[in-house]
């Protein structure tokens, strides 16, 4: 079997009493602090954002790196060292990202990516593609194609409500983007030639069984890492591109850095997050498919009130595991704010009570202020972001 990067992660090893399991599909921590994110990365081979790498990204754009890098939300990451090279030397890359619109709604954890990602859309001033993976969750769901199409676009209006620049940023849907870019798809199946079916059991554990769909999708996730799969933006030339995503999602993209130099391509950068808990606890990320796991963004204020006093996990003085202070970890900016959050609750003077209180005064305003910039994004503005066109970078 060719090189791939530790292609085997998802097989669990034997000797091993109960392994963390983090697939596209699944997230379930063997315990109840939650992932090991330091096991991670050596199960999958990626590097750890470490002091050195952020005071170079600081040096590079001239500001303090997000909050999400500072206080390690975002942890692991594949080449952005050359991609920090390639940058000083005047070769710009450009961002990539994506969205599965499994429902109507998304909800506070897939913001994560987002909020990264049009933060570094602002520091470097590169242009940025967005994917909206409706063919996927076709195939993945109970989801007909046409529905697939709208929720795209609905989920698309949440992106869009984010403030990503237009003239830099560009919304696709697979269902309609294939056919009005014959780029794409040849890239797509330059990548489907690389790649035995052997190796994509072995990366995403497809069984025979599995419709034929699922064992082509991985080259669809990865082919918008390759620059000529948007001519009109980029012309023929090849751009290093930077990937930021959760880190579940990364199984694609270690494919894909196997096959890229075969290709005459750089590998892809990437950037990987951790998991925004689920309201149960930090043993499963938040989840679309559990009402009250998860925080949606359609959300009445009295929802969110309701959902982190009934149904938060918290632990009493333990900030390592209560989930009001995880979230906290967040969406709090303010470093002092939580540094005394933080100092009150691991010694006892603030309650579960009083933290779930200061957790809801937080998230409300966020998704307030959110559904009131949706409301702004008419079916004019999602067409222009997903039309094909040239873009000001
Ligand atoms: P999806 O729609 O499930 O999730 C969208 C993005 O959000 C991340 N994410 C989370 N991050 C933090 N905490 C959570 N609880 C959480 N849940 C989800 C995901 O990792 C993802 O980055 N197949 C993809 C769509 C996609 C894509 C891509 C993602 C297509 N191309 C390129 C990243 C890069 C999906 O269905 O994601
Ligand atoms: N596959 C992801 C999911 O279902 C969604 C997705 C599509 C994505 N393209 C992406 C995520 C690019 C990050 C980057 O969870």
């Amino acid at each position: 079997m060719a090189d791939i990067e530790n292609n085997n992660d998802l097989t669990k090893d034997q000797n091993e009493e109960k392994e963390d399991i983090v697939t596209p599909w699944d997230v379930e921590g063997a315990n109840d602090s939650g992932i090991d994110y330091e096991k991670l990365i050596k199960r999958f081979g990626s590097s750890r954002i470490d002091d050195a790498l952020i005071e170079r990204l600081e040096k590079v754009i001239k500001k303090p790196v997000h909050h999400f890098i500072k206080r390690g939300i975002f942890f692991s990451h594949r080449d952005l060292h050359t991609l920090l090279n390639l940058y000083e030397q005047g070769k710009p890359f450009y961002l990539y990202t994506g969205r599965g619109p499994s429902s109507e709604s998304m909800h506070l954890g897939h913001l994560i990516p987002f909020i990264i990602t049009k933060w570094l859309q602002e520091a470097f001033n590169v242009p940025l593609v967005i994917q909206m993976s409706d063919d996927e969750k076709v195939i993945w769901k109970d989801l007909p194609v046409e529905e697939g199409i709208r929720l795209s676009i609905e989920n698309a209006r949440d992106i869009i409500a984010m403030g990503f620049d237009i003239e830099k940023t560009f919304i696709f849907s697979n269902l309609c983007y294939m056919g009005q870019c014959p780029e794409y798809y040849k890239n797509i199946v330059k990548i489907e030639k690389c790649v035995t079916y052997n190796q994509v059991k072995g990366i995403f554990g497809f069984i025979e069984d599995d419709v034929l769909g699922k064992v082509g999708f991985p080259a669809v996730e990865a082919a918008p890492a390759l620059s000529t799969s948007f001519p009109f933006i980029f012309g023929d030339k090849k751009r290093q591109v930077l990937i930021p995503c959760a880190i579940d999602q990364d199984p694609y993209f270690r494919m894909l850095r196997d096959v890229a130099p075969r290709l005459g391509f750089a590998k892809p950068a990437l950037l990987h997050s951790t998991f925004f808990p689920a309201l149960q606890g930090a043993k499963s990320k938040m989840s679309a498919s559990n009402f009250n796991s998860a925080i949606f963004l359609t959300d009445t204020q009295e929802e969110i009130a309701m959902k982190i006093n009934d149904h938060t996990f918290t632990a009493e003085g333990n900030v390592d595991i209560d989930v009001p202070y995880k979230l906290l970890t967040f969406f709090l900016s303010d470093d002092n704010e939580l540094e005394r959050v933080k100092n009150a609750f691991s010694s006892g003077q603030m309650s579960s009570a009083e933290i779930r209180k200061i957790a809801i005064d937080c998230l409300q305003p966020i998704v307030r202020e959110h559904q009131e910039k949706r409301k702004l994004v008419t079916d004019e503005v999602v067409e222009q972001y997903m039309t094909v066109r040239k873009l000001n970078c």
